[in-house]
């Protein structure tokens, strides 16, 4: 006997009503309102990163405007009668869903709201989702947009896109906008985990928090990536399983790896490339997931002991606090700076070892790099000093100890060894770095 086919754990546990959306609970107020008063616009923009709800949610807000059965003040769909039946499995008469990935010209629009003037069928409403709307032509744009002026009363829209800034002007402001945000990583894991239990899934400590840090807000990917780690290592994935089905390189090494840096250890960062490297890790998702690791830091440094959003387990933070505490605040924002770079440029660069490890042996040099202020400070008093006025006799000499002289007057040729005023294109340049960042 064949075996059942297995479904993947996204489309099993797609939503199918409001209330089993999660992390967009914004989202979730403002439709349920709209549903229960009956003030429903005439169009709605679903936008936001993939994977976090908004396909789920035309469908289920598509439900909710045609059930059968849903009473006076309620906004949940009943799921269960002709019309929400028929629209979870995309077979309604009066739902036209269309995929706009595929069908981006002006032909595939046309031929879709061919039938807008026509009655609904069973429903109270028309429906014409469409999704990545974005992608339309510009000519297709301009066909809907005919429809979106003036519909016909039982005619609702549904867009949804990742892509808003892409969408005309002239459809934006015909939309009632909904903006889906990054799932937060407590929630997937929570969601993971309530999965887990019900599949009979026991994964190992650790093991969905990384899943979930790799899905970077999106359910939908993470959700394919627990597939993928039943797939590989059945019922009980450890976390060792999953950092080597994902190329992955545990935090604790990272956290490591960063420390090791904080203290200008150059050998640990060229040793650290070449373990990712030789090992076959996946270089891009190691990148990644320093550039979380970063962030926290960045979190805890800014918090100042205030640790509440900061989302690691209790265990690391006085870790963290210490290796935060190294590197300082500029620190840090030059260390998320260079690897959020270094991880936009690697998949693409010619050589991506050469460039991780350049990257790691720069972040080495953080602790020996003078904060902002304080160069700043050095330079102004180069300009606030008394200008020399016999400039081959060097006074410089005598007014500061050469080990603090700046650099500039260092290099400059005997004759000009003395300060001179800063030309008016330097003071501006001075003033206006001072204030990009702050200072005065
Ligand atoms: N907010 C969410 N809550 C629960 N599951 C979600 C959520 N967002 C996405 N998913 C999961 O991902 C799958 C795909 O979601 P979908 O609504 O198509 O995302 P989008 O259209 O935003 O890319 C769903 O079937 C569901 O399993
Ligand atoms: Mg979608
Ligand atoms: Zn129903």
């Amino acid at each position: 006997m064949a075996e059942p086919a297995y479904t993947v754990l996204a489309r099993k546990y797609r939503p199918a009503k409001f209330a089993d959306l999660v992390g967009q609970p914004h989202v979730v107020k403002a439709l349920s309102n709209a549903i229960t008063t009956n003030r429903v616009a005439q169009a709605f923009l679903l936008t936001g990163s993939r994977g976090t709800g908004k396909t789920s949610t035309a469908r289920i807000l598509a439900c909710a405007l045609n059930c059968m059965e849903r009473k006076e003040g309620q906004f949940e769909p009943c799921g269960k009668c002709a019309s929400c039946r028929d629209i979870a499995r995309s077979e309604d008469l009066d739902v036209v869903e269309m995929d706009a990935a595929s069908n981006s010209r002006v032909d595939d629009v046309r031929e879709r709201l061919e039938s807008v003037d026509t009655r609904p069928a069973r429903g109270r409403y028309r429906l014409f989702i469409i999704d990545e709307v974005h992608m339309l032509s510009t000519s297709a744009f301009n066909a809907l947009l005919k429809t979106i002026e003036e519909p016909p009363p039982h005619v609702k829209f549904i867009l949804a896109t990742t892509n808003p800034e892409k969408i005309p002007e002239t459809i934006l402001s015909r939309c009632q906008r909904y903006d889906f945000r990054r799932v937060t990583l407590s929630e997937i894991v929570d969601w993971l985990d309530n999965i887990c239990r019900i599949e009979d899934v026991q994964p190992g400590d650790g093991v969905l928090r990384a899943v979930a840090e790799m899905a970077e807000g999106g359910m939908r990917d993470a959700l394919g990536r627990l597939d993928q780690l039943i797939a590989f290592s059945g019922v009980k994935p450890s976390l060792e399983e999953a950092e080597r089905v994902f190329g992955l390189v545990g935090r604790a090494k990272l956290l490591e790896l960063l420390e090791s840096l904080s203290r200008g250890d150059a050998r640990a960062a060229v040793l650290f490339a070449e373990e990712v490297f030789d090992s076959g890790k996946d270089v891009a998702e190691v990148l990644a997931s320093l550039v979380s690791l970063a962030r926290t830091l960045l979190l805890v440094a800014a918090g100042g002991g205030d640790d509440r959003g900061i989302d690691v387990p209790a265990n690391e933070l006085p870790k963290l606090k210490e290796v935060a505490g190294t590197y300082g605040i500029h620190g840090l924002v030059y260390l998320a700076e260079l690897l959020t770079d270094c991880r936009q440029r690697v998949r693409r660069a010619a050589f991506p070892r050469v460039l991780v490890e350049t990257t790691l042996v720069k972040l080495s040099m953080v602790g020996r790099l003078e904060s902002l202020e304080t160069l700043l400070a050095r330079l102004d008093d180069v300009a606030d000093a008394p200008v020399s006025i016999a400039s081959n006799i060097d006074h410089s000499a005598e007014t500061q100890p050469a080990s603090e002289k700046p650099k500039p007057a260092q290099n400059a040729p005997a004759s000009d060894s003395g300060n001179r005023p800063l030309s008016e294109r330097e003071k501006n340049a001075l003033d206006a770095l001072k204030r990009q960042f702050g200072v005065s």
